[in-house]
């Protein structure tokens, strides 16, 4: 399987790591052969049809600052959709960051994949927080796959375990803690007694938050996750301005201690049952979404059955390149069943 990887930061040079490490040679049980043919990067690409050196483009990146510069297929100054047009892959691998203002550069990315026969794999919350139902017709239209499981809980596999374990059931309801960064702060401030403030530098160390950090804190990038899990577990046709979210920005030390008092916390939780929101939430402590930390946890209630919660971390470089891997792995299984049938 060809690849093209556009978007080079943590998440990009987590799945080249894991790929060129031999560990995973059980890859190959699979039938699974990946080749990443191009990498782009802010300032251009290295591109090699034959297959990239993985260990010299992670060495090259973290040297020189861009995989442009890469001896023998190095390229400055070329662009994502040059590179996407032009390099035969059967895969696009799209891990630029979330900007959901109008999805770019991500959802350009995603589209010039579609039209030129690329199945898409992507991190990028935003074009699906825009534009969800029109880009799975694209994908439909032009006959090829799009998956995003790194986009909800990191490498915990959320929207797998709705679309595939809970198959054949109905899902009534969703509720989840959708992002780490607020359970973080929200569990400093309960447990330690830290300022807001003081809990949101620590997460900003810890490089637990987005580039920008009000994506998290007010909500932004657990209702992008609402977003595509109503769309793709319940079918909604829904886009991000049909959520309604509030974040934690203004949350007192004294509301939670009150709440702990009453034997409950608060968590910024998302859900989908009846309306789509996100907001700051007071729950049971015994609550199977307590969890605390930057986990990630996910209450599905279903028509058959009933309650189940999958908690798992919600983020990290190597965890969504996890999620990456079995979206290619999943393609490689619909390409040679396509083969078959
Ligand atoms: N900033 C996000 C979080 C990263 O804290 O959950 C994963 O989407």
């Amino acid at each position: 399987m060809r690849i093209i990887l556009v978007g080079y930061g943590v998440v990009g040079q987590s799945l080249t790591y894991i790929l060129s490490h031999s560990r995973l040679s059980n890859l190959k049980e699979y039938g699974f052969n990946p080749r990443v043919v191009a990498i782009v990067d802010r300032k251009g690409a290295a591109i090699d049809s034959k297959g990239l050196n993985l260990r010299e483009v992670l060495r090259v990146k973290k040297e020189k600052g861009t995989v442009s510069v890469y001896p023998r297929g190095g390229k400055p100054g070329i662009g994502s959709l040059e590179v996407i047009e032009t390099v035969e892959a059967e895969v696009l691998v799209e891990t630029t960051p979330t900007n959901i203002e109008n999805g770019e550069p991500g959802l350009s990315n995603i589209k010039t994949g579609f039209k030129s026969g690329k199945h898409v794999v992507t991190t990028n919350k935003g074009p699906l927080a825009i534009a969800f139902p029109a880009l799975c017709e694209l994908a439909d239209y032009n006959k090829v796959n799009l998956r995003f499981s790194g986009t909800v809980g990191g490498g915990t596999p959320v929207l797998e375990f709705a679309k595939k374990c809970l198959l054949g059931d109905k899902i009534n309801s969703i509720h989840g803690i959708l992002n780490g960064t607020t359970n973080y702060i929200l569990s400093e401030m309960e447990d330690k007694g830290l300022s807001f403030q003081q809990a949101l530098d620590r997460a900003k160390q810890l490089g637990y938050a987005e580039t920008d950090p009000s994506m998290d804190i007010d909500g932004i990038d657990p209702a992008c996750k609402v977003v595509i899990m109503a769309n793709w577990i319940m079918g909604k046709k829904i886009t991000l301005k049909d959520v309604k979210f509030k974040g934690i920005r203004n949350i007192a030390l004294e509301t939670l201690s009150e709440a702990t008092k009453r034997g409950k916390t608060v968590k910024l939780v998302g859900s989908i049952d009846g309306d789509c929101k996100v907001e700051p939430t007071e729950l049971h402590r015994y609550d199977p979404l307590c969890v605390s930390g930057v986990l990630n946890a996910v209450k599905f209630v279903s028509e058959f059955a009933g309650e189940e919660t999958i908690i798992g971390r919600g983020a990290g470089g190597k965890e969504t390149a996890s999620a990456i891997l079995r979206d290619m792995l999943d393609i490689r299984h619909n390409l040679a069943n396509k083969l078959l049938s």
